[in-house]
């Protein structure tokens, strides 16, 4: 597996006002964008190439992957070894190349937009707002699936059953540990209607046929082409599963996940652990 799409061509609209200017996708967790952190879980998962896909007004991404030799000699001149290796790591972690999404016309159509960069192999894809904090980068874990049972892969969160109407939902029987066969997907489904709940996250692997089925797939909420969608088409053509993966997973997609996310990494880091739980203890108690 050398490849990972990561669609970032996306109006954000939940960031707004911050991502009429800011790509949502840069926001940071603490110090660090988000989609750093996905770089890094692809990198740590022996991928070497990575497609972001981008669209108008989303150059300052190609500015954050690029090289700033200005930035870098002036870190090296005042000798700030930690930062100068940090700005580093946004060019040095995977070779990152850009596509050019036209119009946000959905995930479905974000992937779409990646086939030549990708051609005819399995590939990854990861959404940059699901961040995942685990010893073991997801993306590898699930690589493991996929060498172990071919297919596509999608991995799945238990959620409580009064939230499933916002996540894709599988229907799936269990195979071993973890590991489930895809029957069907439901995009937020009623409680009472969803058939688990195990919720899709964005982390997938994908074989090659997805290109064709999302070429298939017609518009739906929204006007916007879905991934899930593409995969319930893909699933006409073989066998796909989901994994329960290993991690935590914040969604840095809201303002509120956001937040949550830069408090609970920032616990579990070891350089921020103690700042962190001095603001809470600091905190005014609640009106
Ligand atoms: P989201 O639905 O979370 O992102 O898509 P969004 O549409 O940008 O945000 P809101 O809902 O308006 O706040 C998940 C990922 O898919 C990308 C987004 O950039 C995000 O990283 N995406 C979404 C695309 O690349 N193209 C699209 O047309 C839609």
């Amino acid at each position: 597996m050398r490849k990972a799409v990561i669609p970032a061509g996306g109006l954000g609209t939940r960031f707004l006002p911050a991502s009429k200017v800011v790509p949502k996708e840069l926001l940071p967790i603490l110090d660090k964008p988000m989609i750093q952190y996905q770089v890094e879980e692809a990198a740590a998962a022996g991928i070497e190439d990575v497609i972001v896909v981008t669209s108008e007004g989303k150059e300052a991404l190609e500015r954050y992957f690029a090289r700033d030799p200005a930035l870098e000699s002036h870190l090296s001149r005042s000798g700030a070894a930690g930062l100068l290796d940090q700005v580093r790591r946004t060019w040095s972690t995977a070779r990152v190349s850009f596509v050019r999404q036209e119009r946000p016309l959905g995930l479905g159509h974000a992937v779409l937009t990646a086939r030549d960069a990708v051609g005819d192999e399995p590939f990854v894809v990861m959404l940059p707002d699901d961040v995942i904090w685990h010893s073991e980068s997801v993306t590898r874990q699930m690589l493991g699936v996929f060498r172990e049972y071919g297919g596509s892969v999608v991995a799945v969160e238990e959620v409580p059953t009064e939230a499933v109407s916002a996540y894709g939902v599988v229907d799936s029987v269990p195979v071993a540990e973890q590991v489930y066969r895809v029957r069907g997907l439901v995009e937020k489904p009623a409680p009472q209607e969803a058939p688990s709940n195990l919720a899709v996250v964005g982390r997938y692997v994908f074989t090659p046929d997805i290109f064709d089925c999302l070429e298939r797939t017609p518009p739906g909420a929204k006007g916007e082409v879905q991934l899930t969608d593409g995969m319930a088409l893909q699933l006409e053509n073989g066998p796909m599963f989901a994994y329960r993966f290993h991690g935590a997973r914040y969604d840095g997609g809201t303002p509120m996940g956001l937040l949550r996310a830069a408090l609970e990494i920032g616990l579990k880091r070891g350089d921020t652990r103690d700042g962190v739980r001095q603001a809470l203890r600091d905190l005014p108690s609640s009106p």
